[in-house]
């Protein structure tokens, strides 16, 4: 995949994809790392004048309960105290408000977009990578900068489906993490230590380690 710095991004509208699903404790984010590590990307983004539309999921949503616990509102007023250039909220994944929203960017400016899985309660469109779905956020910018590291092992609409059909690129922290771990494993007699929860998504990872390593410890 292009990297970020390979792609003229100067004046254009940018959609860029984060992972700010960030863990929230009785309504206070209790580690914003995942928000800091995206703004290397973002200020160079805002360096190049570019018109920055970002989308993330945060949490899983099935039920309507799940859409009250998991708005993205928080993350933007967080956002707001990190990042110096206007940045607004829109409460919708799609339709009128969003598309007047970016169309009305102007340089340097972002739009946070609500949570990429609110498209879920209408058929996991987003989960299941919907084409219409994927081509209609495409069809709001001009490149797309996958840089939601955490969410790389997902084919969804907005980490995978719009950059089949607009110019697509990483951004730095996947740039980053990408060598680190290309690194670690060249390096021999390696002894890989494995955390973190949802094992059912890591089987594939451990069954591609195993054979790269002196030890894996879980
Ligand atoms: C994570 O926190 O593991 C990533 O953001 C991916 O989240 P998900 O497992 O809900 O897709």
């Amino acid at each position: 995949m292009k990297k970020l710095e390979d792609m003229d991004v100067k004046d254009k509208i940018i959609l860029l994809r984060c992972d700010f699903n960030v863990p929230i404790n009785h309504g206070v984010i209790v580690d914003d790392y995942r928000i800091k590590e995206s703004l290397e990307t973002i200020n160079y983004l805002i360096t190049n004048n570019c018109k920055i539309v970002i989308f993330s999921h945060l949490g899983k949503i099935k039920t309507r309960a799940d859409k009250e616990k998991n708005s993205l509102k928080i993350v933007y007023n967080r956002l707001k105290q990190l990042i110096d250039t206007n940045i607004s909220f829109c409460p919708d994944t799609r339709g009128a408000l969003l598309e007047n929203m970016v169309q009305n960017l102007k340089s340097k400016e972002i739009v946070l977009v609500e949570n990429t899985r609110y498209e879920d309660l209408n058929g996991e469109l987003e989960s299941k990578c919907d084409e219409n779905l994927s081509k209609y956020w495409a069809s709001l910018g001009d490149i797309f900068v996958f840089d939601a590291f955490g969410s790389s092992h997902r084919k969804h609409a907005s980490t995978f489906g719009i950059g089949e059909y607009i110019p697509a690129c990483i951004g730095f922290l996947v740039e980053k993490e990408i060598n680190i771990l290309n690194n670690a494993l060249k390096e021999k007699d390696k002894v890989i230590l494995l955390g973190g929860s949802k094992i059912d998504d890591k089987t594939k990872l451990i069954k591609n380690l195993i054979n790269n390593c002196s030890y894996l410890l879980i």
